[in-house]
């Protein structure tokens, strides 16, 4: 098996089509998840931290209520994020070794956590999320696919935009060795311009696949005080998009997707980043 490319056309050369591949309202209803989460933490949240951001689709549903700053590795995608959040705060970085020197309330991974294919990656990026999460914060890990509740499945989707462009794409998801810790999303991607130029793209993703127990021991070697929660028979909703499999992988168990990040159940890795003890001496301002 050839080794995947370091960065992949879709947050390169074809950032610039993420919208409509993967269109900003999809993301409403986790950002609303989210916004719940992050807002149910036992100290207050504002300054937070997106690792992976991308296109800033999620962002646009967060940046009401939370202070955000937005890391990506692709300068594509960050300039797709850039139009759309102006007001966010952009860096160019890898998650797994940016140092920005400064902490946050909150630090998010959202769905770019599923390019950690090694345990020792995602090791990194988990060790990313503590150097800036201040002592009492919390970081969240959004991963699409657990091993526990992974099936392998199809998806498509696609849109227009105002300018006449014409985005199609279909979507393969499956597990080419159980053995190992990732599973391979191919994709198919038919671009039209609005001069009628058509390009067709395909492109095969790697995507990490971590056991909860990994997850659990990754946080917990940080530092974080760690907590999962995934709903391991979370129904699958068919969107509009969505093409029911009939193909001779039927008894593989697929299941149905929307999108290149799909309708996956929401599965939840929390890090609490303990308080830091008090300093011996110094006064109890609890004690007032
Ligand atoms: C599925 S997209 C994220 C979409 C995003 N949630 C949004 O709201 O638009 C995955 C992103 O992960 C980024 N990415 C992959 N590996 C990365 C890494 N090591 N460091 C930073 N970003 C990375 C890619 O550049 C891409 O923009």
């Amino acid at each position: 098996m050839t080794d995947p490319p370091r960065e992949y056309r879709l947050y390169r050369d074809l950032a610039g089509w993420w919208p409509l591949i993967s269109p900003v309202a999809e993301y409403a209803e986790e950002a609303a998840w989210l916004t719940e989460v992050l807002s149910s933490a036992p100290t207050a949240v504002r300054q937070v931290l997106d690792l992976g951001s991308g296109g800033g689709h999620l962002a646009v549903h967060l940046k009401g209520r939370f202070a955000l700053t937005l890391v990506d590795r692709s300068e594509e995608m960050l300039a797709v994020s850039r139009a759309l959040n102006p007001e966010c705060t952009h860096r160019q970085g890898d998650m797994r070794t940016i140092r920005l020197g400064r902490a946050f309330d909150a630090v998010l991974v959202h769905d770019a956590v599923d390019y950690m294919t090694s345990e020792a990656d995602l090791r990194q990026v988990i060790e990313t999320a503590f150097a800036h999460c201040r002592p009492g914060g919390i970081a969240l890990f959004v991963p699409d696919h657990v091993a526990e509740t992974f099936r392998a499945r199809r998806g498509q989707g696609g849109g227009d935009d105002a300018s006449g462009r014409h985005a199609r794409f279909r979507e393969r998801t499956w597990d080419p060795d159980p053995a190992d810790t990732w599973v391979q999303a191919e994709y198919e991607f038919v671009l039209e311009e609005p001069d009628g130029t058509v390009e067709v793209v395909q492109e095969a993703h790697r995507l990490g696949l971590f056991g909860r127990d990994t997850w659990l021991r990754l946080l917990a070697d940080a530092g974080f005080e760690a907590d999962a929660g995934f709903e391991a028979d979370a129904g699958f909703e068919a969107d509009a998009g969505f093409e029911a499999d009939a193909g001779s992988e039927a008894d593989a168990g697929l299941e149905p997707g929307s999108g290149p990040d799909g309708d996956e159940p929401h599965n939840l890795f929390t890090g609490r980043r303990p308080a830091e003890p008090r300093a011996a001496g110094s006064p109890d301002n609890t004690k007032r």
